[in-house]
């Protein structure tokens, strides 16, 4: 064992104590980590994680409502200034029907994304949401669709929307205005976090890993955002470029860091909901399992109907994990048995009673 090495677990073993550290500590553990340092994490992670939740994985089915965005954010796919992108959007009617279907499936919380559309002004999303709402009262209904005003927040919130997530991106600011569009605020974006927490929703900020410009010190900045702003989700995958964006010939950003950062999440936050994400599954096919066995413990699969599938490409080559039958018969309930897990059938709220 090096010096270095016992530094990092030291580090580590502090991280976990203090939930703190200082931070040119924490800009050393993430530029100095090894292979064995990304273990030691995961060890205590997955612990914590088993302390807090058991062996089981909450899933959340994910339906990308529309694909039209407003926004030019420079790594995604569906960017507005991308015209190979065929638009879609479902129709309320469709939308419920894949909850609906996800309800029989054993999904308890539906999580609805979109790009920033202007045809699904507040009012709309807030007339769904009742409608989601009233057909299934025991689930819980998150939302995903970007930077609104608080008082849109608010109606939404008054609809009965429980969840929001907002990804913050980068905590960096100067490293927000180098993935994004002059128009694009990360004060702004930092508000709509702040908006949606004191509203009362169940809020999820996070992060890509190896966006260009991307450094130690800015990964840094993200763990102490988190520690700060305490959300109760944290969605956390790898940058994977798409071909039809300024960042087309970026390098995709590493698994093992990304696995690296949800133990970090997890020591910090350990009753926080963290998912194994579909870019973590996309580059990987065991990335998923990586993710749960790295501490996270929710698993979003897809509820959108097939045909509009291939047009939410947020990145090249996005996977999908499927269900097609009840959550506790179906594959991923075998993937997840192999590793010692199985799917809970739960909403799985922040901060309720441990399992
Ligand atoms: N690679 C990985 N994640 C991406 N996202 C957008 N584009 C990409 C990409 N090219 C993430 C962003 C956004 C979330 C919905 O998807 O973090 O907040």
């Amino acid at each position: 064992m090096n010096a270095g090495k016992r530094q990092n677990e030291t580090r580590i073993d502090r991280l976990n104590a203090e939930k703190r550290l200082p931070h040119e500590e924490l800009t050393a553990l993430l530029a100095t980590w090894d292979a064995a340092d990304r273990e030691y994490a995961a060890e205590i992670a997955r612990e914590l994680a088993v302390a807090r939740f058991g062996r089981n994985v909450f899933v959340r089915g994910i339906v990308e409502f529309s694909n039209v965005c407003r926004n030019d954010c420079l790594y995604c796919g569906i960017r507005k200034s991308n015209l190979k992108v065929e638009r879609y959007r479902l129709g309320e009617a469709e939308i419920v029907e894949c909850c609906d279907a996800g309800y029989l499936y054993g999904f308890r919380t539906f999580v609805l994304q979109s790009g920033e559309d202007a045809t699904y002004p507040p009012e709309r999303l807030a007339a769904l949401v009742r409608t989601l709402k009233a057909k299934h009262p025991d689930c819980a209904v998150t939302l995903s669709v970007g930077e609104l005003e608080r008082a849109d927040y608010q109606l939404l919130f008054d609809a009965g929307a429980d969840r929001y997530l907002l990804r913050h991106e980068t905590a960096d600011p100067e490293h927000y205005a180098r993935l994004h569009m002059p128009g694009q605020s990360w004060t702004r974006r930092m508000q709509c976090l702040r908006d949606l927490k004191e509203i009362g929703f169940q809020t999820g900020c996070g992060f890509m890993v190896g966006s260009p410009y991307q450094t130690p010190e800015t990964l840094a900045k993200d763990m102490e955002f988190i520690s700060e702003f305490r959300p109760a989700m944290i969605g956390i995958g790898p940058f994977i470029p798409h071909c039809d964006t300024p960042f087309a010939s970026e390098p995709a950003g590493s698994v093992d860091l990304t696995l690296f950062l949800l133990s970090l999440c997890r020591i910090l936050r350990p009753d926080v909901l963290l998912p194994a994400t579909t870019a973590l599954g996309t580059l990987d096919p065991v990335g998923r399992e990586k993710g749960i066995l790295a501490g996270a413990n929710v698993i979003m699969p897809n509820l959108s109907p097939a045909q509009v599938r291939a047009k939410y490409m947020l990145y090249n080559n996005k996977t999908a994990v499927d269900v097609e039958t009840h959550i506790t018969k179906s594959d991923l309930q075998e993937r997840l048995r192999k590793i010692g897990y199985s799917v809970k059938v739960a909403r799985g709220d922040y901060g309720e009673t441990p399992c």
